[in-house]
């Protein structure tokens, strides 16, 4: 797998060694900002888990960890919406040549299977009703274009090379490990230091929320029962507006509704995403976990974990989110 040290990398580790017995793991992880080996301290001592630090980028490491593996799943990639608004240089490099690079290797070498990890931001903001898989794609941001530019190219490999591609398309995640950039982990810690959460715009942009530990379920389920070519959507059916889910974390962890800040907007914000899951759906998955449990899992697991998170908000993040904020 790449991206093995961030978000959703890391826990997907964690669900195949503990699931299944037989597979082991090679992690391909370059270690920017958002990788953090803390995410994987308790898989280290398992024979079966592998690190290898690089970028995938990079052909000669790319082929390298490629060697005796029978399956990618890529996850690596730059994800945080806001930073590729004010910048999409790294975006494009690592989310559409490093697709690449990692395609090509993965043809030389033959892989069974390649996992192309994506999002249901490629579909744009979505008025009325929810996307299904071969709806045409409308990206609004750097970020969404290079992860659309990514997920397509893979699939051009599976027409034109026969290279067994599989594309996931997932709604928002939140759990534990996220990097507190992103509006979940952001609002439950900066509530935890009695600091302004800050809403953008009016505060009634939709997302559709998926427990971490069910988008490993499914993205799984589509490793090994997926369709070569195909595409899946994996929603967790729980839209919910900012405003809403601030106030929902607010009261989880009973700090005043006063820390909310309206700020100004997202240049760009997609208004609403959801997702219809019915293909994922019929090899099998569904969501585990209902989104308020999940939601207070998230919360007790960040009101836990300060030694996590604390770093990281006081090193080079403060400086990105006073840059950040100074705007606003
Ligand atoms: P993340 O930002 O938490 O982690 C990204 C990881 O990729 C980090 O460990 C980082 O070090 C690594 N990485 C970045 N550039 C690299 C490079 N050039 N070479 C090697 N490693 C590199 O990301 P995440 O939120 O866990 O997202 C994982 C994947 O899932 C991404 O492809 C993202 O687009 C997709 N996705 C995320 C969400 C979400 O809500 N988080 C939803 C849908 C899809
Ligand atoms: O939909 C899937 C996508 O979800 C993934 O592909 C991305 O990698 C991931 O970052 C996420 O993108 P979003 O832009 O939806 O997530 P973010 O957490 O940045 O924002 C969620 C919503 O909250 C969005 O409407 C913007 C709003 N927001 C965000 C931040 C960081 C705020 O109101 N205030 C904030 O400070």
């Amino acid at each position: 797998m790449t991206g093995g040290a961030g978000f959703i990398g890391s826990n997907f580790a964690r669900h195949i060694l503990g699931s299944h017995p037989e597979d082991s793991v090679v992690n391909l992880d370059k270690l920017t900002y958002a990788g953090n080996l803390e995410n994987l301290r308790d898989l280290e001592k398992d024979p079966r888990y592998r690190f290898v630090r690089g970028d995938i980028c990079d052909r000669v490491v790319v082929r390298e960890a490629m060697e005796g593996v029978d399956a990618v799943v890529h996850c690596a990639a730059e994800t945080h919406v806001d930073r590729s608004n004010a910048g999409a240089g790294e975006f494009l490099t690592t989310n559409v040549s490093g697709t690449f690079t990692l395609l090509e290797a993965a043809r030389e070498r033959k892989i069974q299977r390649f996992v192309a990890v994506g999002t249901d931001e490629v579909y744009g903001s979505i008025a009325k009703g929810a996307a299904r898989e071969l709806d045409p794609l409308n990206p609004s941001n750097p970020y969404s274009a290079s992860k659309a530019a990514a997920d397509l190219l893979a699939r051009a490999y599976w027409t034109t090379h026969r290279l067994p591609v599989v594309v996931t398309r997932s709604s928002n995640n939140f759990g534990p490990y996220q990097y507190p950039e992103k509006v979940i982990p952001l609002f439950i810690t900066n509530a935890l230091e009695d600091t302004p959460l800050p809403l953008y715009g009016d505060g009634k942009n939709v997302r559709d929320w998926l427990y971490v530990l069910d988008n490993c379920a499914a993205i799984d389920v589509v490793l090994r029962k997926g369709k070569d070519g195909e595409i899946y959507n994996i929603g967790g059916g729980n839209e919910v507006e900012n405003v809403v889910l601030t106030r929902q974390v607010l009261h989880l962890l009973g700090k005043p509704e006063s820390l909310i800040t309206s700020v100004k907007d997202r240049p760009g914000h997609d208004r609403r995403y959801a997702l219809d899951s019915g293909k994922v759906a019929a090899l099998g998955w569904k969501p585990a976990h209902s989104f308020g449990a999940a939601l207070e899992a998230t919360v007790a697991w960040y009101r836990d974990h300060e030694a996590w998170w604390k770093p990281i908000k006081s090193g080079a993040f403060r400086a990105y989110y006073e840059k950040q904020y100074s705007s606003r």
